[in-house]
């Protein structure tokens, strides 16, 4: 089933929208690796509203991302409506997605996020807003149920397709299970058997072949990937070249690594600042990206004190000088 916007492939991978991830430049590295579709980070609906200017900044994308959706959240339908009217207008996005899945305290706390899937009615209500807000298709991203009591995926996803929504992506965990536990597959089954609309299916994917069982197991429209491709863009990659049939590439050198992790900050530098905070921010992605090479644990340690990303250039040539000299 087709994804209610213009996309490379018939079945779509999706990047995670993720809050200090998912930003431009990941963004950026991901669609030239082969996602086909992302998304930004969740931003809060009373915050564009009051047009705070660091929450507008999420919004913002360079049109290589495209097809690129904003991710908003809140409790509010008029500040719902308000924000993806601003959105629709400043940013012109492929989609709006409704974010109904956010577990965090302090979100929830105020019905955004997860917290609104106790009130259904107030689900309809906010999708109706959006909807009626934007000449965009909406779309929304929700979990399985608040709690394991309330936990009724398809009566939530035909309740959000009733009120308007045109693609549904499923985290199969409740907000109560937050990361624990494993994502139940079995409801991203049981939703596409019982929606119209195109359902994308998340949780726990972490190499390309997950994509693939996925898809198997669930008929789903298109996988969404989150934690699986921090430091692995090439995940995306690999799972394209499995989807057409063929066998997945090598698993990236050293080299290829550290040279796509330099290109990731300098994309980061020049879309964020070469500002001291760029660069503190970036040292988990170097963590990431250095995962499970030899001697990792001593090359983190310092990737973890860089100041510059002229550092981690220099650190990644000496780790390798002595592949290097054998080669
Ligand atoms: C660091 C982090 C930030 C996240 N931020 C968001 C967000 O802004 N909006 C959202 O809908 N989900 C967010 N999520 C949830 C992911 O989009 C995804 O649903 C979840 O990680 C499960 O997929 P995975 O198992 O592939 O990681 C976040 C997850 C992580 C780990």
């Amino acid at each position: 089933m087709q994804l209610p916007y213009p996309c490379a492939h018939s079945f779509p991978l999706v990047l995670a929208p993720m809050a200090g991830v998912s930003e431009a430049p990941f963004r950026q590295i991901c669609r030239r690796m082969g996602a086909d579709v992302v998304l930004s980070e969740f931003l809060s609906s009373e915050a564009i509203r009051r047009r705070i200017r660091t929450t507008l900044e999420g919004a913002e994308f360079e049109p290589v991302e495209r097809p690129i959706g904003i991710q908003i959240y809140g409790s509010d339908p008029n500040a719902m409506a308000e924000a993806a009217a601003l959105i629709t207008e400043h940013y012109s996005p492929e989609f709006i997605d409704i974010n109904f899945g956010c577990p965090v305290k302090k979100v929830v706390q105020r019905n955004g996020g997860s917290g609104c899937l106790r009130d259904l009615d107030l689900v309809a209500q906010i999708i109706r807003s959006v909807v009626g807000a934007t000449h965009l298709p909406v779309t929304v991203k929700t979990r399985s149920g608040w709690n394991d009591q309330t936990r009724d995926p398809v009566a939530i996803a035909l309740r959000m397709q009733d009120a308007g929504a045109r693609a549904f992506t499923l985290h199969a965990r409740t907000r109560t299970q937050m990361f624990s536990g494993k994502a139940d597959w079995d409801e991203i089954a049981r939703v596409v058997e019982a929606l119209d609309i195109p359902v994308i299916g998340n949780g726990d994917v972490e190499a390309a072949a997950d994509i693939v069982r996925m898809r198997e197991h669930t008929r789903c429209a298109g996988v969404m990937i989150g934690r699986g491709v921090f430091g692995n863009p090439w995940l995306f990659r690999d799972a394209q070249a499995l989807l057409a049939g063929h066998p997945a590439p090598a698993p990236p050198s050293a080299r290829e690594r550290f040279s796509v992790a330099l290109e990731h900050a300098r994309l980061a530098i020049r879309l964020q600042g070469d500002a001291r905070r760029t660069v503190l921010e970036f040292r988990k992605h170097l963590g990431w990206y250095t995962r499970g090479l030899h001697g990792s644990s001593a090359l983190r340690q310092r990737l973890f004190q860089i100041e510059s990303i002229g550092e981690a250039e220099a650190i990644f040539l000496e780790y390798l000088e002595p592949i290097a000299q054998v080669a």
